[in-house]
């Protein structure tokens, strides 16, 4: 599916040549939405055609770019044309999104062209997230539609301050002033709220070439300019040379003893050799002596530039860190808000970890709260527990170890994230942050007096976690109960918590959804680690359907702490248990979302132990943990 176009190349236009490389022209990057219907393709191809772009200096073009902002050596970088998807890529997923590369006498431009099912509004995301302008086509016959409001709200959340609605098959309407005046203040009406710095309407006919590139002797009534005019004009400084100086660091380059840089491609403003800087996450400064590329050293950088900065001093830095001006420093937080565009079949569950990619660094990240969803049509905001496909919601997210970061709206790149899913290494969200949080800065961990060992000592043995998993019905609770059971007969001293009797307590305030089974096994495996901390052999008897969740639980704990126990039971022998009646109840349709049937279950890849109670008695399981026990040293 994946459409990376590359750029037509043919024959050098030296003029033009010329003229790019002496620097003169700009260059303007947009994207455009709206469905294959309302005639987009045709749009780009006709404008390309009446302006005889097609296929021409598109090469030099590229080339300049290569030179500027590419690799080294002397191919040309086509990957120039999609920079900034490159982690989506890393990452595997597919992107519907085609780029195309052309210019005029006055401006270079990039575009965007993504496909406007709902479905893909990922696509449009991607596109969005390169682009200084969207252009919005709008089908003359039908007026805003509910995608049109999608497209710009997202457009807006991704940044873009300039718009052109394209009101397109103008000619099907007879050149009615009054359509083309209507459609206008409806757009304008919603797009108020949103913020664009510029909006222009132009009423459009792509099929008959009507305002593309020459003005329509059929509108009369029509004054602005035709869309590669003002496509060829607007003015959309890019702000990111304006903003504060970032560069993320992406690697430290150390060929040998003598040289040490920080190698990164600029995210926001301008660098001189001299300018004092400071590690964001460190506090650390130093003074910038040499700005290094492929091809010499430089008296400024830009936003958009790779660079290798040499320091006057020697500092700790990493990958991952983000250099900045002493003056201007970005947030350093282990916990934000933002606006977070789900793009996976699977939900997005509060309480799950996910990886996040923030500038050049990987955190594991979980949505700690989600405060409300949004409608894009109508810009309401929505209740919900968790973010679906395409869905967009507003929430609070917190980061294992705190992270350099600004506002999207003040840094693009530097207030951009993306999540990634830890099992399939897919991209699964993208994020803008509002503000960071500050709320729990101030509690620091306590030291305590009495320590681990101390009460290991005490008890005669070491502490660890058993998390049985298991279908229900697989007789999880009941192997969980001999062993214990076994382990007070030895005088071991042990708890064993449990999903029917913690659901009474802690948790009663969960149910049966995913969402909800997250936060079940987070709450229990904190609980599970406190009582390891208290010095406790404890069992753990939950279904804990996903491997996401007892990853994270597994996480909380030290190396050889946490054993899973995977009680393996076909389900076909839990249905024929069926030791509450559960699976009967379920099996009528009266039970929903139930384990094994309507909700699914995750099987262990590499539990520590596996017992097959087709084989097995409980008893007998039971001894068979406690022999792994014995092996691995705790008894
Ligand atoms: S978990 O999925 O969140 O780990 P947990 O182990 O706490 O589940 O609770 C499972 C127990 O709740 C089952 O043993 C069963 O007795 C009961 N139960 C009630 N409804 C369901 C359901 N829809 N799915 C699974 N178990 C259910």
């Amino acid at each position: 599916m994946s459409v990376l176009t590359a750029p037509h190349v043919a024959t050098l236009n030296a003029e033009a040549d010329l003229d790019i490389a002496a620097g003169n022209k700009s260059l303007l990057r947009f994207l455009t939405c709206g469905s294959v219907d309302d005639g987009k393709s045709t749009l780009i191809g006709r404008m390309l055609y009446d302006s005889k772009l097609i296929y021409d200096d598109q090469l030099a073009s590229l080339e300049r770019d290569s030179r500027r902002f590419g690799t080294t050596d002397d191919n040309m970088d086509f990957a120039l044309l999609v920079d900034g998807l490159e982690a989506e890529r890393e990452q595997g997923i597919t992107i519907d999104v085609a780029y195309r590369f052309f210019s005029t006498p006055k401006r270079s431009f990039i575009v965007a062209d993504t496909p406007g099912h709902e479905q893909y509004t990922r696509n449009m995301a991607t596109g969005a997230s390169n682009s200084d302008l969207a252009v919005i086509l709008i089908d003359a016959r039908k007026g805003v539609l509910p995608q049109t409001r999608r497209h710009s709200y997202i457009a807006s959340l991704l940044g873009i301050r300039h718009v052109a609605v394209a009101i397109n098959k103008i000619d099907l309407v007879d050149y009615d002033e009054a359509k083309y005046e209507a459609i206008k203040a409806d757009y304008l009406a919603f797009a108020k709220a949103l913020g664009f710095e510029s909006i222009v309407v132009l009423p459009l006919s792509a099929r008959y070439g009507e305002n593309l590139t020459v003005r329509s002797p059929n509108t009369p009534w029509y004054l602005g300019p035709t869309l590669l005019e003002h496509l060829e004009t607007v003015d959309v400084e890019s702000r990111a040379a304006e903003g504060p100086f970032r560069l993320p660091v992406q690697w430290v380059n150390r060929p040998n003893l003598d040289f040490r840089g920080y190698s990164g491609t600029v995210a926001s403003g301008r660098i001189h050799p001299g300018d004092r800087v400071v590690v964001a996450q460190s506090g650390k400064e130093s003074t910038v002596a040499r700005i290094v590329t492929a091809d010499g050293d430089l008296s400024v950088a830009v936003a958009g530039e790779a660079i290798t900065l040499v320091l006057a001093d020697e500092i700790d830095i990493a990958r991952g860190d983000v250099i900045a001006p002493a003056s201007a420093r970005p947030e350093v937080a282990d916990q934000f808000e933002a606006h977070v565009l789900w793009m996976d079949e699977e939900a997005l569950l509060p309480g799950r970890a996910y990886l996040m990619k923030i500038g050049a660094r990987y955190v594991t990240a979980r949505v700690t709260d989600l405060k409300h969803k949004i409608d894009v049509n109508s810009l309401e905001h929505l209740a919900g527990k968790t973010i679906g496909l395409n869905e967009i919601g507003l929430c609070n997210l917190s980061v294992a170890t705190p992270v350099a970061f600004d506002a999207y709206g003040d840094v693009r790149d530097t207030g951009a994230f993306i999540l990634i899913d830890r099992y399939t290494n897919a991209t699964v969200g993208a994020g803008m942050i509002t503000h960071g949080l500050r709320r729990a800065t101030n509690i620091h961990r306590q030291d305590l007096t009495v320590g681990r060992e101390e009460r290991a000592k005490l008890n005669g043995h070491a502490p660890v976690a058993l998390w049985f998993t298991g279908l229900s019905g697989s007789g999880k609770s009941t192997i969980a109960n001999a062993l214990e059971r076994k382990l007070i007969d030895r005088g071991i001293h042990s708890f064993l918590l449990d999903g029917d009797n913690v659901r009474h307590g802690l948790n009663k305030d969960l149910g049966f959804t995913d969402a909800d089974r997250v936060e079940n096994v987070r709450r229990v495996g904190e609980v599970a680690h406190l009582f390891v901390e208290s010095g406790l052999i404890t069992l753990c008897s939950f279904i804990s359907p996903f491997r996401a969740e007892r990853r994270m639980v597994r996480e909380l704990f030290a190396q050889g702490e946490f054993i899973e126990v995977f009680v393996d039971t076909p389900i076909e022998d839990c249905i024929q248990r069926d030791p509450k009646g559960l699976y009967a109840r379920a099996l009528k349709g009266e039970i929903k979302n139930f384990t094994g049937l309507d909700s699914p279950y995750e099987p262990p890849e590499a539990a520590e132990i596996t017992v097959s109670t087709v084989e097995l008695s409980p008893d007998e399981a039971a001894e068979q943990v406690i022999a792994e026990l014995v092996k691995r040293g705790v008894l």
